[in-house]
């Protein structure tokens, strides 16, 4: 089964302080969208991909994907002001596929194996999402008091792409919409409308570009990849 790839790019990067949306900066002198593009225009199984873009921005991303040549890209839309509202935008703007994947821009590191595990989840069992187990031990606190240490086993941190048939997810944004009710992901909006969510294992390497060290990470991620190949 093939996937229509939803990819919000329309934030302002505002914990990067770089004074500019983060997904242009140089990775490895490469845009950090075009690399997590590149993912999806080099996946077999994408056949095309939404990108929600700030409305400031739209000239910008038209010039960047046709200066990197990325094909896939079939429509960019303009984002809202919350993350939820730029996924909805997208979302809105697909046509005839019956399987969404939505992606971060910010997420350069996702690798074709755990979309394609996402991909046999979501087709066979339902929603699905990327996720690790959580490493750190988790503390519940108030006001600087430990309250109590929380069971690390069940915990897993939650990442993109996350995958639904079309009609779930458009159900489930159209819902929360409604009723203004502002998830932390698009499967929180999912399970708001009480429906099932499955868990896919991804790696620790799928990190969000958020903050100025992640670059660095982001650095040493690409070139241990480079060594790999040789
Ligand atoms: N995003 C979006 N529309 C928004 C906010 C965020 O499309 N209104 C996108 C971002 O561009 C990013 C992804 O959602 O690819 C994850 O968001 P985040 O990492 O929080 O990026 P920013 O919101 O840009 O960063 P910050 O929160 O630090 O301002
Ligand atoms: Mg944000």
């Amino acid at each position: 089964e093939k996937y229509t790839v939803v990819i919000p790019a329309a934030g302002q990067g505002k914990r990067m302080k770089a004074g500019k949306n983060k997904q242009f900066l140089l990775m490895n002198q490469t845009p950090l969208l075009i690399h997590t593009l590149r993912v999806f225009e080099e996946d077999i199984l994408c056949n095309s991909i939404i990108l929600v873009c700030n409305k400031k921005e739209l000239d910008t991303m038209h010039n960047l994907i046709s200066d990197y040549q990325i094909s896939k890209v079939e429509k960019i839309v303009p984002g809202g002001k919350e993350r939820q509202q730029s996924v909805y935008e997208g979302i809105k703007a697909v046509k005839g596929n019956p399987v969404i994947l939505i992606h971060d821009g910010a997420r350069p590191f996702i690798k074709e194996a755990v979309i394609h595990d996402l991909l046999e989840t979501v087709v066979s069992r339902g929603s699905a999402i990327v996720a690790v187990p959580v490493k750190d031990t988790v503390k519940q606190v108030n006001n600087g008091e430990v309250v109590e240490t929380v069971d690390r086993s069940s915990l897993w941190a939650v990442q993109t792409p996350q995958a639904f048939r079309y009609e779930t997810i458009i159900k489930a944004h159209q819902k929360a919409e409604d009723d203004n009710y502002l998830g932390t992901d698009d499967a929180s909006l999912v399970e708001y409308i009480g429906e099932k969510v499955y868990i896919v294992e991804g790696d620790y390497e799928n990190i969000k570009i958020t903050t100025p060290e992640d670059l660095l990470f982001g650095e040493a991620i690409i070139s241990s990849r480079k060594g790999e190949k040789k």
